[in-house]
């Protein structure tokens, strides 16, 4: 053993580090609601990122091809679906300086059933993002609103995960469930995967239902609530018409305050 001493000690350290770093700074936007915030919240933080110097990778893995329909991306070759069905490799598309896009189309909606009886097929994307995340500080997975076969691949991927919460009533509802697959997957199918925030969204202060549903999910989540609320922002629901994020629509906005320090707070939390 001590002859080996030398050399395995630096090589213990290397694969150590390597499972420190692997899948370091990948997150998944979840919620099984519609409607609540997530593709709103992939973009705009995976922007507030960029204008904190970050090189991001947002991967639209919603069949509705919001996020890719949002920021105005054409049809590209290879998509999302194409790559997981091992039809192409993962294509980014560069949106703007430091800011590339994985995009979905309507196809991936035969995804889960196309998969179903594929070997490892939990794995396929934490594949994929492996052969391209050091090309980037950040890779953001905007999830579909449903906890199937393509939410667990971003949940095997991912060593965070975001909730955005609606501050609505029901707001809650459902979310035992969410936890017991984020439980079950971090038990079963990835050790590292940590619920890493809840945010708060379209939060406006005047709205006594809105100020209970936030003082609700504190009890819920306690310290894991980032101290950014996204407040309602009309800017935020105009900026996708323009096919921009936030920043480049209205940077003065709330909207874009609000998801500037959001993302200066995400930045904290998982260095
Ligand atoms: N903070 C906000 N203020 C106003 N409108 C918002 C805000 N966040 C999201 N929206 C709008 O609400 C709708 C649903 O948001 P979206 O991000 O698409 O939700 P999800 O991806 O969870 O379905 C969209 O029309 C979006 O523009
Ligand atoms: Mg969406």
């Amino acid at each position: 053993m001590k002859q080996y001493g030398v050399s395995i000690v630096p090589l213990l350290f290397l694969i150590f580090s390597y499972f420190c770093i692997y899948m370091g700074h990948v997150i998944s936007l979840l919620n099984h609601k519609g409607g609540v915030g997530k593709t709103t919240s992939t973009i705009n933080i995976g922007a507030g990122l960029v204008e904190l110097g970050q090189k991001v990778l947002l991967i639209d893995l919603d069949p509705q091809a919001n996020l890719t329909i949002s920021l105005g991306i054409p049809r590209q070759k290879t998509t999302i679906y194409e790559a997981l069905r091992g039809e192409g490799e993962l294509v980014p598309y560069n949106h703007k300086p430091n800011l590339d896009v994985i995009t979905s189309s309507l196809d991936l909606s035969g995804a889960e059933m196309e998969l179903i009886n594929e070997a490892g097929r939990e794995f396929i994307l934490r594949e994929l993002i492996n052969q391209v995340s050091d090309d980037y500080d950040y890779v953001l997975i905007d999830c579909p609103p449903s906890l199937g076969l393509l939410t667990l691949n971003a949940l095997t991927s991912s060593r965070y995960v975001l909730i955005p919460l609606q501050t609505e009533f029901l707001a809650v509802q459902g979310l035992a469930k969410i936890k017991q697959v984020i439980d079950k997957v971090k038990m079963r199918l990835n050790k590292q995967l940590e619920m890493s925030g809840v945010i708060a969204t379209m939060y406006d202060s005047r709205r006594v239902l809105n100020r209970d549903v936030v003082d609700t999910i504190h009890k819920y989540f306690g310290d894991k609530v980032f101290k950014t609320y996204i407040r309602d922002n009309v800017a935020l629901a105009e900026a996708p018409a323009q096919r921009k994020d936030i920043f480049d629509y209205l940077p003065k906005s709330p909207g874009a305050v609000d998801y500037l320090a959001l993302s200066k707070e995400i930045l904290e939390r998982t260095k």
